[in-house]
């Protein structure tokens, strides 16, 4: 092929670009050693909700500050009783510590999300830890397909351990409770919007909003992975009750840095998702979260997703708009975005085409198991599929069944596999990077 020399300097340095990008992208992927432990994200005392409900104005503007200059904030004397949360933390536990046989039994599977899952991928990067999701309405009805014309609708139920009743009564009781909080929580931000405070509430007639236990393992090498990859939550809002093991790091708006939020007891952390940055026009953005494990503690945290009903169509408040501030997102579907998502995420999963398994364990030593092989497949992988070869994961060592794909990423691009960076951001794009992605005006 015959290039032209000012043509080939061009190339040269859109691709040096490229590179440069990939590294930045590959390094986020990891923890910084050191996270800044803030000043925390604001706290907000909720007691005025009980105390002077016709008084609300100061508890408005703080939270509308909190919203529009950390997307996060925690909530103290909120009326959950810590009888409760105490009880549905303990049933986690307890969970968790069944054995995986135990576990497995109510398995989320390919037509049903809700259950135990211990191989989730954040942006394709696999996170460490474990989940137990259920929906708040059980049975919930979701669109059967992502295809903009099907009509059809599915009913999806709950799956509960049968050997561990008390979790279910636990997380019944538990997500009562945070239903009341979210809408007082909505209430009050529809408020600092200057919205009369129940002009949100339609939007859950039949909401799709659901719970996840979380469960993050101690890990070897936590310098060299997440619990959860950094990500915005899809919602309208999350609350989230951590236990007292650090491990959320919220990125502050003001400078990118990742900001630790300390636990508070008894408290919980609130933060805006994506469908309230689209209500607001910008407002009131989803901001960037991820969590980093230990290699002494496990970590439990309850995370309640706030979700309107499927056939909601999230767009900027029409309040809200007007000629200078015209509208930036393009109206979506909320049920066929979530059709979407989950149809793209079971299609990545088929380019995982194989393990690899080569890890850098705490520093020196690298373990590389099948080596040999390792380039010979690397060679086929790359005749087998257009995208470049690809996915890590350590099921295969029992003791470290999480898995960690961050650090052999860049092992393996000195293994001529190519660039191993390029499918993930790709697929990252194709889906969980919808905040970049098609709506957006
Ligand atoms: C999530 C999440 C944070 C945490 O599950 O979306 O951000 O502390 N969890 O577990
Ligand atoms: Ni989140």
């Amino acid at each position: 092929m015959l290039v032209h020399g000012n043509k080939k300097k061009k190339l040269e340095t859109e691709t040096q670009k490229l590179n440069w990008t990939k590294n930045k992208k590959a390094l986020e992927h990891r923890p910084k050693p050191h996270s800044i432990e803030a000043q925390n994200i604001p706290l907000i005392d909720l007691s005025p909700l009980l105390k002077h409900p016709d008084s609300l104005s100061g508890l408005v503007v703080e939270i509308g500050d909190a919203c529009q200059n950390w997307g996060f904030f925690q909530v103290i004397n909120h009326g959950v009783p810590s009888k409760c949360r105490q009880k549905v933390e303990s049933a986690a536990r307890k969970f968790f510590a069944l054995p995986k046989e135990e576990k497995r039994k109510v398995s989320r599977d390919e037509g049903n999300p809700f259950g135990y899952y211990d191989s989730e991928h954040t942006k394709n990067v696999r996170d460490w830890k474990e989940v137990f999701d259920f929906a708040v309405q059980n049975p919930i009805i979701i669109p059967a397909s992502h295809e903009p014309a099907d009509m059809e609708m599915k009913e999806l139920f709950n799956k509960w351990p049968e050997s561990l009743p008390e979790l279910r009564e636990a997380c019944d009781e538990h997500t009562a409770e945070m239903e009341k909080l979210a809408f007082k929580l909505l209430e009050l931000i529809a408020l600092s919007l200057g919205l009369p405070k129940d002009r949100l509430n339609g939007f859950f007639k039949d909401q799709t909003s659901r719970v996840r236990l979380n469960y993050y393992p101690p890990c070897p090498a936590p310098h060299l992975t997440l619990g959860v990859g950094r990500h915005k939550d899809t919602g309208v809002l999350t609350i989230l009750a951590q236990d007292n093991v650090a491990g959320l790091e919220v990125k502050r708006k003001t400078d990118g840095q990742w900001i630790l939020v300390k636990p508070t007891p008894d408290a919980y952390i609130i933060n805006v998702g994506d469908i309230f940055q689209v209500w607001s026009n910008d407002k009131y953005e989803s901001v960037e979260h991820r969590v980093v494990v230990n290699s002494e503690k496990e970590r439990f945290s309850i995370p309640y997703f706030l979700y309107p009903s499927h056939y909601t169509w999230v767009e900027p408040l029409e309040e809200l708009i007007n000629e200078q501030n015209p509208a930036r997102f393009k109206r979506y579907n909320w049920g066929k975005f979530r059709a979407t998502r989950n149809y793209e995420l079971r299609g990545s999963t088929l380019l995982k085409l194989e393990w690899i398994i080569l890890l850098e364990l705490g520093g020196n030593t690298l373990l590389e198991l099948g080596g040999s092989t390792l380039l010979e497949q690397g060679r086929r992988w790359r005749e087998a599929t257009s995208l470049w070869a690809t996915f890590v994961a350590l099921d295969s060592l029992s003791y470290l069944t999480m898995g960690n794909p961050r650090e052999p990423w860049i092992a393996l691009s000195y293994l001529t596999m190519g660039n191993p960076r390029e499918p993930w951001i790709t697929l990252s794009y194709l889906t969980m990077g919808y905040n970049e992605g098609p709506w957006i005006a």
